[in-house]
């Protein structure tokens, strides 16, 4: 049986006691059993059954995702994949919540450098605070008062079982692709301002110190109490980091006041009236020929139908409303309507992200295709 990678430890980390533990590891071996043994089951469900089916009824064969669907709605074994899909995410969460708020507060680590600026007045756009986007509890805004981290305990700690640990020990997989893409990719920038927008608790923010070690550091979030993990979790691991609370579309920093905005799996999770404002707001932030990268998930057009249904299930069934629309969005051409000139896109492929959410590392359908970087370097 696989069991998960321990977690970096800081001093901001949830403590476990042995019932959290256990639900813990209960929760991701339900996981596991759902992609490894469930998710293939419902291609061969398809293969043998639901498209044959749904050729009688309609007169053709199943062709796009929308049609799979329609294909599989009914089909019982599916639909007990899907059921239990959501349960394990739920109880990936649910342990946690109860062990958040059974936990002491964290002793301060000495000072690394860094600072936190909460703020508020600060309005979380409606596409973070209407939704408990992949069903966490509360959302990334829960904030019980000066001292709350829960939002950030139990986002952390969650993260780490709903991605198998396969973004590593700090869960920081991604931003150190980003910052190791953009080092090789552009190897004579060096960057005086960084700043990482939505940057949680801070998972793709502490990566850029290691490429660029003299750099500051800020990463902004619209949530309070992931913030204030943030800054712990940073000062804690001996990286400084200027925390601060704020909306990515309308930030109090003056223009050009950065050489390189980035962002890590923010972009999926925004509106289509967000997105385009992050995007001119980056642009307002960079200094000329400042960079501008954003990573997250890859496009939808270059998949076959097959994969796209089975990661469209996360708009519909774990509260991912904007996933789908962002899949298929023309990301180079929103840059461009931006601002910007120079703009590439490019796949940061790495095995770390053969995903355990849909894509069952033994079913060779299913690929992960790594994820999507959007550069563009402001004129
Ligand atoms: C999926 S999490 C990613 C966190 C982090 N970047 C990482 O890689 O782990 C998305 C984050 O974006 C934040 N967010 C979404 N829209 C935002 C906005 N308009 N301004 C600031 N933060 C935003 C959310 O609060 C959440 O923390």
């Amino acid at each position: 049986m696989k069991s998960l990678v321990p977690m970096t430890e800081h001093a901001a980390l949830l403590p476990l006691d042995h019932d959290a533990r256990a639900r813990s590891a209960f929760a991701f071996t339900l996981r596991n059993l759902v992609t490894s043994r469930l998710m293939p089951g419902t291609r061969i469900v398809y293969d043998r059954r639901a498209a044959a089916r749904f050729t009688a009824e309609k007169g053709r064969a199943p062709q796009s995702p929308d049609d799979i669907r329609a294909a599989m709605d009914a089909d019982p074994w599916y639909r007990f994949y899907l059921s239990a899909r959501r349960a394990s995410q739920e109880l990936i969460w649910q342990g946690l919540v109860a062990a958040a708020e059974a936990a002491p507060p964290p002793s301060p680590p000495p000072p690394a450098g860094g600072s936190l600026v909460l703020d508020p007045e600060v309005e979380a756009p409606a596409y973070v605070d209407a939704i408990d986007i992949h069903c966490m509890p509360g959302g990334y805004l829960q904030d019980r008062g000066p001292d709350d981290l829960g939002a950030g305990r139990i986002y952390d700690r969650g993260v780490h079982v709903y991605m198998s640990g396969l973004m590593g020990p700090a869960n920081d997989a991604v931003g150190r692709l980003a910052a190791r893409f953009l080092a090789t990719r552009l190897p004579h920038f060096r960057p005086g301002r960084i700043l990482d927008m939505g940057c949680g608790v801070g998972h793709a923010t502490l990566p850029w110190a290691e490429v660029w070690p003299d750099a500051e550091l800020h990463g902004i979030d619209v949530g309070a109490a992931l913030l204030r993990y943030a800054h712990l979790r940073a000062e804690s691991l001996g990286v400084p980091v200027h925390f601060r609370q704020a909306n990515a579309e309308a930030t109090p920093y003056p223009d050009g006041h950065f050489d390189l905005v980035t962002s890590s799996i923010v972009l999926h999770e925004t509106s289509s009236r967000g997105l385009p404002r992050i995007l001119a707001e980056s642009r307002r932030l960079l200094a000329p020929g400042g960079v501008m990268l954003h990573v997250d998930q890859p496009r939808f057009e270059d998949d076959d139908p097959w994969a796209t249904f089975l990661q469209e299930n996360e708009t519909h069934y774990n509260n991912e409303p904007f996933w789908r629309r962002y899949r298929r969005a023309d990301l180079e051409a929103l840059a461009r309507d931006a601002g910007f000139t120079e703009v590439e896109l490019a796949t940061l492929s790495a095995d770390v992200v053969r995903q355990s959410q849909n894509n069952a590392p033994d079913d060779p359908r299913a690929k992960s295709r790594g994820f999507l970087a959007l550069l563009a370097v402001a004129p």
